[in-house]
């Protein structure tokens, strides 16, 4: 997401704080919660990316999954999908995953639950 120089994205309403950028490393993952969405944000080649922390193919928490590069794995049946836009990369899942925006700003990630 391109922001000009000076301009606070986070000001937005939308956007909720996640985590100091440094608690994100390389293919973490982090769970948060927004009223009743369940997000999952995670850092891929070096950019955060956030989508729905619930696999599309049954009940399954994605933050106990893996992250190797893009490839977001579900820990139940190894579906794997692609963070950076959410699509199925592998089934048995052949729904994509909500995606949301995620961004880095003044050294902490930030997610805006409203989707994209
Ligand atoms: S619950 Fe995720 S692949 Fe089945």
């Amino acid at each position: 997401m391109q922001h000009s120089e000076g301009e606070n994205p986070v000001l937005d309403d939308a956007y909720i704080y996640v985590c100091s950028s440094s608690e994100l490393e390389e293919d973490d993952l982090i769970e948060c919660k927004t009223g009743e969405e369940t997000i999952v944000v995670g850092r891929g080649e070096g950019k955060v990316y956030a989508v729905e922390g619930i696999c599309t193919h049954a009940y399954s928490e994605l933050v106990d999954g893996e992250l190797d590069g893009n490839c977001l794995t579900c820990p139940l049946h190894f579906a794997c999908f692609d963070i950076r836009d959410g699509s199925v990369l592998e089934g048995p899942a052949d729904k994509p995953l909500r995606v949301y925006k995620a961004i880095e700003y003044d050294g902490s990630v930030w997610v805006n639950y409203e989707g994209s």
